[in-house]
């Protein structure tokens, strides 16, 4: 049986102001009132509508997460976040290197290493991001990728912490793009993570959740959804519609 609960995280990226937010939150909170939902919701706005967000959704079984941290505890580290100020405004999950923090800010393997160690230190669920670019994949390379993010992200972990972290896919060619994996590209590389978890890490990988990003709509959810190695999605352009948003819930649960 599986055990694993779905997770439905929207990622807001580096949209809506206070005001925005808030209309896109009470949105989903209208649409989702009275439903006893099976899968866990969970949206990651930006950091300035973390604190006001976590006050309209108390008590509403929506959970908040950011879209970044970092990895030191406090102190001379002009324009970043830690982990404990997440903390205190209501996170519980972190989403961790993201493609676009790996190449737009030249994000390391190091950093993002050392930012999953401490939000599982801090008790933050560590959302890790990994996928290949279309040349690796058109190359033959996406396993070797994929191997190769997941030794250095998992470097230095401990075995029980392995299913406290949630693995999203997401290949860097369909982020955005409006052409997401097809369901045969998504289960062969969610079921090659799980294995290579599996053989190489902890006997656990099969309660670890891993998620599909990657234009996921409302068109291509259901289908995305219902396979056997895929455990929610990571929903960026389709998040910032509450409707969308919800359709892609509902998918989840039919799923289920
Ligand atoms: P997208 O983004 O759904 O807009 O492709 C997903 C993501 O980057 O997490």
């Amino acid at each position: 049986m599986n055990k694993r609960i779905k997770l439905i995280a929207g990622n807001w990226k580096m949209n809506t102001t206070i005001s925005s937010s808030e209309e896109l939150v009470n949105g989903i909170l209208h649409k989702i009132e009275n439903n006893n939902y099976k899968s866990e919701i969970l949206i990651c706005p930006p950091f300035t509508n973390l604190y006001h967000i976590n006050k309209l959704i108390e008590n509403k079984n929506i959970s908040l997460g950011a879209q970044n941290c970092d990895y030191h505890d406090s102190g001379a580290f002009t324009g970043e976040i830690s982990l404990e100020m997440l903390k205190s405004v209501g996170c519980s999950y972190v989403i961790i290197g993201h493609s676009e923090r790996r190449t737009i800010f030249l994000e390391s393997e190091m950093q993002i290493n050392k930012k999953i160690k401490k939000s599982l230190e801090v008790g933050i669920t560590p959302i890790f991001c990994i996928g290949e670019s279309l040349e690796q994949r058109q190359s033959g390379k996406t396993y070797k990728v994929l191997e190769q993010q997941i030794k250095r992200g998992f470097e230095g972990i401990e075995n029980e912490n392995f299913n406290r972290i949630v693995i999203a896919y997401e290949p860097v060619w369909a982020i955005g793009t409006g052409i997401a994996a097809t369901s045969q590209e998504a289960q062969e590389a969610h079921a090659f993570i799980r294995s290579y978890i599996n053989q190489n890490y902890s006997s656990t990988a099969d309660e670890i959740r891993i998620l599909y990003g990657g234009s996921m709509n409302e068109k291509n959810c259901k289908e995305l959804l219902s396979l056997p190695d895929i455990d929610g999605g990571l929903i960026g352009g389709a998040s910032l519609n509450a409707e969308t948003f919800v359709k892609i819930l509902t998918a989840s649960e039919e799923s289920l």
